[in-house]
């Protein structure tokens, strides 16, 4: 977008007046020569960094877990509470669906999906587990997934293992592939007559892996299997359109990077797929196509997918190419001067398509367990240690809020710990 559109965008949006950058409004210098204008540009993000409450007592690269609520969607969530709870039942017994569904209907638009495949869930953990538990399974149908993928899903299918027989077939990503076509082959090399669900990582969570997720769809899809991926770390974070996957099943985390408030998750059912999935909590009266049936949740706070509005137009301010860019700017910025030195080994595939704001590093003599401690310790670096499936570091994932200063920190504090014996 131009600088002359973004700031007629800006001032066409209910939350303009709190994230518009003051020094944007045409005296800035911005320069619009890139493709996504302001990526580099630390005027412009430090004012994004203003709608944020951080915590000063340390650098949190640990946005992977959640990212915190810009405070302008905060405000909105208040106001929206304040709402429901002046209105009482009435609110619940008269707009509260229609509501939902025009929030429903906005992020499909936003996801690049038919809003009449699209729920609104609590988390990914529901909407992937959902369709796990209810997959009409059959004794000796079996299914494949990654060692690498999040552990509530795998401890999932081995429940559907031993309540039904079904088959778990593991693969391993390798941290730096060759090519796409060898992570498609990976899984192809799993599948069998009896194959009936493969699910991937979008972005692998302890290493922001981003895997091929349209190719093993369309290699899947030829013998009849059918793919749910697993998109927790990617709606807000990298430019998504579902339908252009090909997928089966679609599940993500929206107060992940889209900084929605804590609690609310997306679940696509591609519309051929919907009458055949068991919900997880019978719904009323509804007709078997429809993805509604999916979607009872008993009394619950509705004031929150209100907040998935507003945290849609945050995001729009920025953009998502703009978003994207930058996340991916930030772990360059520290991954790039990590990745020869000495003693540190970082775990993120070096081609700049294959990963985005999430990236992992260890050093090769400290227990990441050790370096988490002694980053927030030492140096008040707060990140997570991850030491399983072929990855030993710390993921560390900036924001849209983090300076090039802290990273400098965090560049520095590796150096000197990778050079300690
Ligand atoms: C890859 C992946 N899948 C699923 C989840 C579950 O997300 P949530 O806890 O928001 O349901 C996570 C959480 O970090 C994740 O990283």
């Amino acid at each position: 977008m131009k600088k002359r559109e973004f700031l007629k965008y800006l001032g066409r949006t209910s939350l303009a007046a709190s994230i518009v950058p003051l020094t944007v409004n045409g005296q800035n210098g911005y320069s619009d020569a890139s493709p996504y204008p302001y990526v580099d540009s630390d005027e412009f993000w430090e004012r994004i960094r203003k709608d944020y409450r951080l915590k000063p007592d340390y650098v949190n690269l640990e946005n992977g877990y959640y990212c915190i609520t810009p405070t302008p969607i905060l405000n909105k969530l208040w106001e929206h509470t304040q709402k429901v709870n002046y209105e009482g039942s009435y609110y619940m017994r008269t707009v509260q669906w229609e509501n939902k569904e025009r929030v429903t209907e906005k992020l499909a638009t936003f996801v690049g999906c038919d809003s009449e495949t699209l729920v609104i869930t609590r988390n990914a953990t529901e909407s992937l587990d959902l369709i796990i538990g209810g997959f009409p399974w059959q004794e000796g149908d079996e299914a494949i997934f990654a060692y690498q993928d999040y552990g509530a899903m795998r401890d999932h299918f081995y429940l559907i293992r031993d309540r039904y027989g079904v088959v778990c077939k593991e693969v391993s990503v390798p941290n730096h592939p060759k090519s796409d076509e060898e992570i498609v082959a990976l899984y192809e090399s799993q599948i069998t007559p009896r194959t009936k669900l493969l699910m991937v990582c979008h972005m692998i969570n302890i290493t922001g892996h981003i895997l091929p997720v349209r190719k093993i769809c369309d290699m899947a899809h030829k013998y009849g299997v059918e793919v749910m991926v697993d998109g927790a770390h990617t709606i807000g974070h990298i430019d998504v359109n579902i339908s252009d996957l090909n997928c089966d099943y679609y599940g993500s985390s929206l107060h992940k990077w889209l900084s929605a408030p804590l609690g609310v998750g997306l679940l696509h059912v591609a519309k051929r797929n919907i009458s055949k999935v068991w919900p997880l909590l019978a719904e009323h009266g509804k007709e078997s196509h429809d993805i509604l049936r999916l979607n009872h949740t008993g009394t619950n706070p509705v004031q929150i997918y209100l907040a998935i509005n507003e945290a849609i137009d945050y995001l729009q301010l920025i953009g998502i190419q703009r978003k994207e860019e930058r996340l991916r700017y930030l772990q360059r910025y520290w991954s790039n001067q990590l990745r020869n030195v000495p003693n540190v080994v970082v775990n993120t595939p070096v081609e700049e398509h294959r990963s985005c704001g999430i990236a992992n590093v260890g050093i090769v003599h400290m227990k990441p367990k050790d370096l988490a401690e002694t980053l927030l310790e030492e140096f008040k670096v707060w990140t997570v240690a991850i030491d399983e499936s072929d990855v030993i570091g710390c993921r560390i994932t900036p924001n849209i809020y983090t300076t090039i200063k802290e990273l400098d920190v965090f560049v520095n504090a590796m150096k000197t710990l990778a050079k300690r014996t």
